[in-house]
């Protein structure tokens, strides 16, 4: 219990410096602090003597599951998680389901054998996570859903988030503010995977301001005739928005994605070209369905959106490929989770902003803001904020 009071010291001091020190250097996977990194190298050392700190003990306090390693994504997760608790002298791992609920379980598991108080987990998939999480609850360890919410399950003790509808509404607005002039603009639309939660929050923030649009005539929705049946509907019900999810899905997938905006590209007339306005749900999959508009000799120019500002579709905005993304600082949700652990394991109640029902309870939840970012303040939000380095890009102003 000593070691992990002083481990739990460390990380108290940790996740300030760290937050404190997000305005320093960066590197590869999303901003990580060298100058942070030192310090805590230093106050590590310090407590090598108590043998928690080292991953050798073989007794992990803190297990990840993240979703997978094939979206850079959840790669800048990864490393702010390991950074903060392994500089903070927390024992800890980090496992990728790979698209599979099945890996997760078996993740779940295994890091619950290995002793863990605290598991920070990503889901794959929403609804299925619950009975992985219900197994670690029942081996008496605090679940946190990091991101997306784990739904229909009382084991989830908390959530940290961003706020996800701003996403949307992020997107939505840029797509308005950004439209060309007149009216009957086709409107892609697409999303997540319907078995993120998030995809629902991020679909219904970008449709409250796109419905208004739609419905007045200023745009006309080229690819999916459940929205264009439901264009007078200002709110939906979670089955509508199902039904939209439903045929324009990416599943969060490139490939899926490519696929998607060929077809709807083929399906459409001329009319249905031109300069067009394109919701994408996610960096990776904007920049695929950005590769498929660009190739097509009959849309003349075309605007898409994007969110998590991955280093690739950073360059494309900075290159005008992309034409937005919305920054969310994996450092401050990494860091969140974290100081939320260090409370469950000193036996206190984490700091929360608001509370999320997941069909099951109001999951208490802290919420962090996102940040618009496009070509005129790529520089601002990223770089200055230590979060990518400006070598990492060409023609940056
Ligand atoms: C996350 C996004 C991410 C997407 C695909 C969502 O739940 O919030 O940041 O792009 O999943 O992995």
């Amino acid at each position: 219990m000593k070691k992990k009071i002083l481990s739990m010291i460390l990380a108290v001091t940790m996740v300030a410096g760290l937050l404190a020190g997000c305005g320093n250097s960066a590197s590869d996977n999303g901003g990580d602090s060298a100058e942070v990194k030192e310090d805590a190298v230093e106050i590590d050392a310090d407590t090598s003597g108590s043998g928690d700190s080292s991953s050798a003990s073989g007794d992990l306090q803190v297990g990840i599951v993240l979703p997978t390693k094939d979206e850079p994504r959840w790669l800048q997760d990864q490393a702010q998680f390991e950074k903060i608790l392994g500089d903070a002298g927390f024992t800890n791992q980090v496992l990728f389901s790979q698209g599979s609920s099945a890996t997760e379980k078996t993740n779940v598991e295994t890091l619950v054998s290995q002793g863990i108080d605290v598991l920070i987990i990503c889901a794959q998939d929403g609804a299925a996570a619950a009975a992985a999480v219900e197994a670690a609850k029942d081996a008496g360890v605090t679940v946190i859903a990091y991101d997306r919410l784990i739904t229909g399950t009382e084991a989830v003790d908390y959530y940290v988030t961003f706020d996800s509808f701003a996403v949307g509404v992020a997107q939505g607005q840029y797509l308005i503010d950004n439209a060309p002039e007149g009216t009957g603009i086709p409107l892609y639309l697409y999303a997540g995977a319907a078995t993120d939660n998030n995809a629902f929050i991020f679909f219904e923030g970008a449709w409250s301001l796109l419905q208004p649009k739609i419905a007045d005539g200023t745009f006309t929705v080229a690819n999916s005739s459940e929205a264009e049946a439901l264009k007078d509907k200002a709110e939906l019900t979670r089955d509508e928005l199902g039904k939209i999810i439903g045929q324009v899905t990416t599943d969060w997938d490139f490939n899926v994605a490519k696929s998607k905006a060929e077809a709807h590209l083929t399906a459409v007339g001329a009319d249905l070209k031109g300069d067009v306005l394109v919701l994408g749900p996610n960096d990776g999959t904007a920049r695929s369905i950005a590769d498929v508009f660009a190739t097509d000799k009959d849309v003349t120019s075309y605007k898409v959106t994007g969110q998590d500002a991955e280093k690739a579709s950073v360059q494309y905005v900075i290159d005008g490929k992309q034409s937005m993304t919305v920054f969310k600082d994996t450092r401050t949700l990494a860091a969140d989770s974290v100081a939320m652990a260090v409370s469950v394991l000193n036996g206190e109640t984490p700091a929360t902003d608001t509370t999320y029902n997941n069909e099951a309870k109001d999951v208490p939840a802290k919420q962090t803001d996102i940040v618009v970012v496009t070509k005129d303040n790529v520089k601002a939000a990223l770089i200055d904020s230590g979060y990518y380095d400006a070598s990492e890009f060409t023609g940056l102003e």
